[in-house]
């Protein structure tokens, strides 16, 4: 059989490769803690649980239109006029399979071949083959960790060309958990309108701000942001909903029905089952969901304090989502069981080779000497993989054992 020269050039997901490998050390009896996963590990609340066996019962089980069920994007108008204050009809909204086929179909949809995607580092891994797949070209603008891993305007116009057509955006960001604050989001805004920029803005962690916080979209920034704005949204992580497949797209009407053109001939509707639950995530109590924010917050600051006490790792505290990104440099060209360290990817196979710990690479991410920590595990948990790592390399660094 011979493949395709498009399915031959994608590399496939880090982190899927990574948990897969865990979980088979698991399926051996091994006792790993992963803090590899990308999604919640509470249930779907009751009250949405229950929505979902009602969807069926009552018979929403067959095709919706393409866009997805009228009530469910009513929800969505709604939910964007009470956050942000913004106004859209539901013919600006396109319900899909995940918010991961959302972005998928908005590159299609925006890109032509050779137009360039400026991608701030450290990145979701799958923009970059998202971008490739639509024949765009992904111009990766690197950010620094003194910097909170937010790019600075100054940064994104070193990277502009004549052949820039969109800038995505991520906040708060898989994998850094950075937040961009309402200024630098308007400071971005003023280059992406100066080079007459199309912004995809992926807000799916939007409701993961600690501290008191809350996001700002671009979209807020001015009519004119709306305009240029594709957003980005969807159940899954918010209401701990990955495996129902619900996600969304907000924007100008035009690029909505090009969206929704191309949707009709590939999955076509996202689940009728999981869309009539995503009705009741969106307007039902939000208790269940303010209860699990509450735990991640707990855990975030377990972990960032712990993560700081081993050695050779450092980490910033990230503003949102549920994710650590921590820096490993003082470790690199280090021995650890034999092995020399040249970067993050060298580490968590060690580390998972012999603390069976699993933490993810932080290459897929654009950032080799990084690796992430996801903190949607139990503090026992937390406690256990991070107390596995200290010890762990406190011997083999030959430095006292940390009680
Ligand atoms: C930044 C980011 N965007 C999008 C997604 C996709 O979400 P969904 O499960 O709705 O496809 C993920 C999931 O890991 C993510 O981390």
């Amino acid at each position: 059989m011979r493949f395709s020269e498009r399915a031959r050039a994608i590399t496939p997901s880090s982190t899927f490769a990574f948990d897969a490998r865990a979980k088979e050390m698991v399926r051996k009896g091994i006792d790993v803690v992963s803090f590899g996963t990308g999604e919640p590990d509470f249930d779907t609340p009751k009250l949405i649980q229950d929505a979902g066996i009602e969807a069926i019962q009552k018979g929403v089980t067959r095709y919706t239109p393409v866009a997805g069920l009228l009530p469910l994007r009513e929800a969505i108008c709604r939910k964007m006029k009470e956050d942000h204050g913004l106004s859209y009809e539901p013919s600006q909204v396109l319900v899909s399979s995940g918010a991961k086929m959302s972005l998928y179909i908005a590159f299609q949809v925006l890109l032509s071949p050779g137009d360039e995607v400026l991608i701030p580092a450290p990145y979701w891994v799958s923009y970059v083959e998202q971008v490739k797949l639509a024949d765009g070209v992904p111009v990766i603008v690197p950010s620094t960790e003194k910097d909170g891993f937010r790019i600075k305007p100054e940064a994104l116009r070193k990277y502009i060309t004549p052949k820039t057509r969109v800038l995505l955006l991520n906040s708060p960001s898989n994998p850094s958990g950075a937040v961009y604050t309402e200024a630098e989001i308007r400071a971005i805004a003023e280059v992406a309108c100066e080079h007459d920029l199309t912004i995809v803005s992926d807000e799916i962690y939007e409701k993961l701000i600690y501290d008191g916080n809350s996001h700002f979209s671009i979209a807020q920034v001015s009519p004119e942001l709306q305009d240029r704005t594709i957003l980005i949204n969807g159940v899954s992580k918010t209401y701990a909903m990955t495996g129902w497949r619900i996600g969304y797209a907000v924007g100008p009407k035009e690029a909505i029905k090009l969206m929704s053109n191309l949707q009709g001939h590939s999955t076509s509707n996202a689940s009728s089952i999981g869309q009539y639950a995503s009705i009741t995530a969106l307007t039902g109590s939000q208790d269940a969901f303010r209860t699990m924010k509450a735990e991640f917050e707990k855990r975030r600051n377990l972990m960032v304090e712990r993560v700081n006490k081993i050695p050779g790792f450092s980490c910033r505290k990230p503003e949102g989502a549920f994710y650590v990104f921590a820096n490993i440099s003082e470790l690199l060209h280090k021995t650890l069981s034999g092995v020399t360290i040249n970067s993050g990817d060298d580490l968590a196979d060690v580390l998972l080779d012999h603390a069976h710990v699993a933490v993810i690479p932080g290459s897929g991410f654009g950032m080799p000497d990084f690796v992430r920590f996801s903190y949607a595990t139990s503090i026992n948990r937390i406690e256990e993989g991070l107390d596995r790592i200290r010890e762990y390399l406190s011997l083999q660094l030959n430095l006292e054992k940390v009680v």
